[in-house]
């Protein structure tokens, strides 16, 4: 063989930019190749706009429906980068079924059906790579599925959505979180609507993915607690830079215990303080990071961008280039093995925690707040009030001693029913 033909579904921000470097770029792929990578068709709801935009010769063929071009394209490799689940679902089963290798960038798409994806693709004979649905341009799918494959990955801590991650640094400088995130927008990198951002929930899919690849088992969305930034406020910046040395970051982390035979995994997406000189706190503006660690090779960063047309159509074409090696070089699919996942509660996991309450200044308020915490077995490190002008309640910090989370959480429900305590509040965990 020496043509491998090539069909992209959606001409977005990641399709255009993939399809425009595909052509761009052949000479150079074909003498890494050996053989020539020929896009011979693109889908999309605008297809002959796009194609027309990007000059693409009438011998590509235009598809406006993403499944037409699934079940009749004459292609050895589908990209699927059309976003969100429905059409990317069926489309990728109808390639895979085909027994086409198949590119996504989809986080969502592996989150939810990735039993699915991955049954379709082993029953099948397909194949099936997705480096640029985690941490856009860093290649950290790849490092674990390959760089790790004589360790053990023991867990990792991912700063993995660079809106949050924004919001968060841009506080530091003084910057409101309204004002962070419509910059965010206007340089295109936050969603129109960035609730699953700032839910954690974006974050949350990735994590999905990233066990996936580590264990061979599903990680179901909304298995495992996930919280967003939405509650952390300038205050709280200020107070953590200021009195603990510590950065807010949103964390999203996973612990893997168990073997491979019977893996087993703990999750939590969660605001997490960290210390200045973490190197996750190094972490500024839109950025991305994941922090791996391993039985044998210790602990290792990966940092870069994390999405934008670059970054994310950079982790696709090596997706692209490494399919087709494997493909032209005749080698077997290298299929995903099904694991049923064993999910482990991260209650037990220890840390310290902060705490900042909006108290009505009662007599006793505090007391009963410290009675709370000491029943649940959660000895307070430091508490501060903040001397507020005129209010009726007032800011206090809680710093507390480390503590099992689960012992946290239901000192913290208690302390939120008491009547002298507001409902708002913001609490976040604290790497050592
Ligand atoms: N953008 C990034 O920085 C980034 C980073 C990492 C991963 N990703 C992932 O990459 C994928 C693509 O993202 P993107 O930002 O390029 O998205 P996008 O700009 O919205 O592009 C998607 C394109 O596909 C078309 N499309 C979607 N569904 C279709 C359907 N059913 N039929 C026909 N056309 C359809 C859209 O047309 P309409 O506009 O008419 O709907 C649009 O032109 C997503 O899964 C995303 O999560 C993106």
């Amino acid at each position: 063989m020496n043509v491998l033909n090539v069909a992209v579904a959606g001409l977005g921000t990641v399709g255009r930019e993939t399809v425009r470097l595909l052509r761009a770029r052949r000479a150079e792929f074909k003498e890494r190749l050996g053989a020539e990578l020929r896009l011979v068709a693109v889908a999309d709801r605008g297809a002959i706009r796009e194609a027309r935009a990007l000059g693409l010769p009438s011998s590509i063929t235009r598809y406006r429906d993403p499944l037409d071009m699934a079940r009749r394209a004459e292609a050895d490799l589908f990209v699927e980068l059309l976003g969100g689940l429905e059409a990317p679902r069926r489309f990728s089963l109808t390639t895979l079924r085909r027994g086409k290798a198949l590119v996504t960038a989809n986080k969502r798409l592996l989150a939810h059906a990735w039993a699915d994806i991955m049954g379709a693709a082993r029953d099948n004979g397909a194949r099936v790579a997705f480096e640029g649905s985690v941490a856009g341009g860093i290649p950290v799918l790849r490092a674990l599925e390959l760089s790790f494959s004589g360790d053990r990955v023991l867990g990792v801590d991912g700063i993995l959505n660079g809106t949050t991650n924004y919001i968060l640094s841009q506080g530091e400088e003084g910057v409101t979180p309204e004002a962070a995130l419509r910059e965010a927008q206007r340089l295109g990198f936050a969603e129109k609507d960035p609730t699953m951002d700032l839910s954690g929930h974006d974050a949350a899919q990735k994590l999905s993915v990233l066990a996936g690849l580590v264990t061979g088992g599903w990680l179901k969305p909304g298995a495992f607690p996930v919280s967003g930034i939405e509650p952390v406020s300038a205050r709280d910046l200020t107070f953590a830079r200021e009195r603990l040395g510590m950065a807010a970051r949103l964390v999203a982390s996973l612990r893997f215990s168990g073997n491979t035979e019977a893996p087993a995994v703990s999750a939590v997406v969660a605001p997490t303080l960290v210390p200045l000189s973490h190197p996750l706190a190094a972490l500024r503006l839109q950025y991305n990071a994941l922090l791996v660690h391993t039985a044998s090779a210790g602990d290792l960063m990966f940092y870069g961008q994390g999405a934008g047309a670059g970054p994310t159509s950079s982790a696709v074409l090596a997706d692209i280039l490494v399919l087709s090696r494997d493909i032209l070089g005749g080698l077997p699919p290298a299929a995903m093995a099904a694991r049923k996942l064993i999910l482990t509660s991260p209650d037990d996991t220890i840390s310290s925690y902060y705490l900042r309450l909006e108290v009505f200044d009662r007599p006793g308020a505090l007391a009963r707040i410290a009675d709370a915490l000491a029943d649940a077995g959660v000895s307070i490190a430091a508490i501060h009030q903040e001397q507020v002008a005129g209010g009726r309640s007032v800011p206090v910090m809680i710093v507390t001693h480390p503590a099992a989370r689960g012992r946290f959480e239901k000192a913290r429900k208690r302390i939120l029913s008491l009547a002298s305590v507001k409902p708002a509040h913001c609490a976040m965990r604290m790497m050592a």
